[in-house]
């Protein structure tokens, strides 16, 4: 049928035909709030390049699963800023330092939330990249044992997930080893899989004060020209154990979620990264764009494009609307 008689705007007439039709919906559920945790308390630093985000301390850390609870998000996703770097990243792996203790305080309060931890060394270390140094390069092998000493750590603090976004090769069966060996079957790896080498993770930078003090990460993090070895690190990482796969950042890989999902039948999760998020946050602040709408429609497309979850600065405030609406 064609126009005359086919007329799609038919069932765009009303808000209710169109709610009737809608494809995509979100909800709270599928998403994943990020949390910067220090040692501490009473902190609640707010981080200049990200409008909104706050370094906490472990206990303004429960205050906010307090308010996520409320709102209906199941899950944190824990950043940790140490309190001394060296070139091995020692503390991200020290039992009391600012992510062990957050996860103990938070599953002591809130056992249902799932507190999900970032596994990496950039935060920790001195020169700033995501492993361990061999002259300028980072050492991939060596890198592997710091990696699920980490894991492994936040395992015994009590995490439920735990997502290494280093991009080393053969870090996910590494973790998933040191895992089994040591009694935590049950804890599982959302691998940050399809991890692109990212201008859009300049704000985050700031956050976590993990910029490289020389170079760059194009030798570990994706090229983002390449889609096919997107699919590729999928597949390893799946064959190595991991539960669930990841593709960061999103909005300029909305084409890379869509693929390892329709390829995959695991669960996808997408990064709405730091320069996502500050972009959207500074052009509201000028009053160039409607922040709320802007927020919706672009958690819409990257669920659309076939994200099960996303991890986002704005689950808060979209959690707020959905629950409103
Ligand atoms: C650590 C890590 C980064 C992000 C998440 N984990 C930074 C990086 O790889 O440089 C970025 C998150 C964001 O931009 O919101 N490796």
């Amino acid at each position: 049928m064609w126009f005359p008689d086919y007329r799609p705007r038919r069932l765009r007439r009303t808000e209710n035909l169109r709610r009737m039709i809608r494809e995509t919906r979100l909800s709270p559920d599928m998403f994943i709030y990020p949390l910067f945790v220090r040692k501490g308390k009473g902190i609640r630093n707010p981080i200049p390049s990200m409008p909104g985000v706050f370094h906490l301390s472990p206990d303004t850390a429960v205050q906010e699963a307090e308010e996520l609870q409320r709102l209906q998000i199941p899950a944190v996703i824990l950043f940790g800023l140490p309190e001394v770097k060296d070139e091995k990243g020692s503390e991200a792996h020290a039992p009391d330092a600012a992510v062990q203790s957050t996860i103990r305080a938070l599953k002591d309060r809130f056992p249902q939330l799932v507190v999900i931890t970032d596994v990496c060394l950039c935060e920790y270390t001195s020169h700033g990249h995501c492993g361990i140094l061999d002259g300028q390069e980072v050492h991939n092998d060596a890198t592997l044992e710091v990696l699920a000493r980490i894991a492994l750590s936040h395992a015994e603090a009590g995490a439920d997930v735990v997502a290494p976004s280093d991009m080393m090769d053969g870090r996910v069966g590494a973790i998933r080893q040191a895992l089994d060996e040591n009694g935590f079957d049950r804890v599982a790896i959302m691998a940050y899989s399809a991890k692109y080498c990212s201008s859009f993770y300049g704000p985050f930078r700031d956050a976590a004060d993990s910029a490289p003090q020389f170079g760059d990460r194009r030798a570990y993090q994706m090229d983002p020209a390449n889609a096919l070895e997107a699919l590729r690190e999928v597949n390893l990482d799946i064959e190595e154990g991991a539960d669930m796969v990841m593709v960061k950042p999103a909005l300029a890989y909305l084409d890379i979620i869509r693929r390892v999902k329709e390829e995959y039948d695991y669960p996808v999760a997408a990064y709405n990264v730091s320069g996502e998020y500050s972009m959207i946050k500074a052009a509201a602040i000028h009053g160039w764009l409607d922040e709320e709408r802007v927020m919706m429609e672009t958690l819409t497309a990257i669920h659309r494009a076939g994200a099960d979850c996303i991890i986002t600065y704005f689950a808060k405030d979209a959690a707020r609307i959905l629950g409103a609406a």
